[in-house]
């Protein structure tokens, strides 16, 4: 029998496909570990992106520990809805518009006890009835790991760009992005880079660096499995401070931290990292279905074994 009445999820799915098509680039941003910088790439990121002039949304898809409202400098907000429906985002610094279940918490010390169902719905339908209008960037932030909130990304958003991998650069962090390199890999999504924050700490006295969390970690780590390594973020006290106070830190040029960052978004608008992840996506030269354990992903040779 022909089916005739589409499901609440594939209604919801359309709506999303709809609303992502007008954004030209949707990059997800993953970690192993807590406390990386996912959140601080991510609003750095926005903001310098802004400051390029591009058009700038982001999505805090950390339902548990909703941080980007408060490092935009716009915890005051609120959600709103005027049709009942299509949710309006909040504009942060810069025009950024912002999409964040802190806006629809009563008391940000309100803590959200969740299963897996219930934080996909909301991932859902803040991609899906957020207004997110003509953007060139989607940021989608997210919790450490690779469970619910990454995967509801990856399987609504059929034209995700790619990932951006945060990590530090001690062994333990290390072992963690691997695993999200892997994911990246298993859900077929490009990876656009390796970030790896914390990458040492400068004596603001002597300038002697300290490497608090070792050195050159995230990069080694792309060289061994084979994914393109974005930049290197030292440690600085002042960005802590800055995000702390919901400040813009980018523009901060005198600090490595903020040219690290906005060098990485350059790399990301001008010399088109996010195709080149993209590219990786096809089969390489000479790819067959014997040598296909090169390529970045399952490519379609591999498919076809
Ligand atoms: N390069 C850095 N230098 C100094 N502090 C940093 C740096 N990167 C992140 N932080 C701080 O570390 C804490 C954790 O960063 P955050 O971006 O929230 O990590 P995650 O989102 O991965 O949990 C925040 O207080 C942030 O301001
Ligand atoms: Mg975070």
């Amino acid at each position: 029998m022909e089916k005739t009445q589409k499901s609440e999820y594939e209604i919801q799915s359309e709506k999303i496909a709809s609303r992502m098509a007008r954004i030209k680039r949707k990059i997800v941003v993953m970690s192993g570990k807590g406390g990386v910088g996912k959140t601080t790439v991510s609003v750095n990121l926005a903001f310098a992106l802004s400051e390029m002039g591009c058009k700038v949304g982001i999505l805090d898809a950390d339902i548990h520990g909703p941080n980007v409202a408060k490092m935009l400098g716009c915890t005051d907000s609120s959600l709103s809805s005027p049709d009942g429906t299509t949710l309006i985002p909040v504009e942060a610094k810069n025009g950024i518009k912002v999409m964040s279940l802190a806006f629809a918490l009563p008391d940000p010390d309100d803590a959200i006890i969740w299963r897996g169902a219930m934080k996909m719905g909301v991932i859902r339908q803040f991609l899906g009835d957020t207004e997110w209008g003509d953007l060139d960037y989607l940021i989608i932030d997210t919790p450490p790991g690779t469970g619910d909130e990454q995967l509801t990304v990856v399987q609504s958003i059929d034209s995700l760009t790619g990932a951006i991998i945060v990590t530090t650069p001690q062994s333990v962090a290390i072992l963690d992005s691997r695993r999200s390199v892997t994911f990246a890999r298993k859900c077929n999504i490009p990876i656009i880079g390796v970030i790896e924050n914390m990458s040492g700490l400068k004596c603001p006295n002597c300038g002697f660096e300290i490497p608090i969390f070792g050195k050159n970690g995230g990069k080694n780590m792309c060289l061994e499995m084979n994914v393109p390594f974005l930049g290197a973020v030292p440690m600085e006290v002042d960005l802590m401070e800055s995000e702390d106070k919901g400040e813009e830190w980018v523009k901060e040029e005198a600090h490595a931290s903020a040219k690290a960052l906005m060098d990485i978004a350059i790399k990301l608008e001008k010399t088109d990292a996010c195709t080149t992840a993209r590219e990786m996506n096809l089969p390489k030269e000479g790819c067959s279905p014997s040598s296909c354990s090169s390529c970045h992903l399952d490519c379609p040779s591999k498919k076809n074994k």
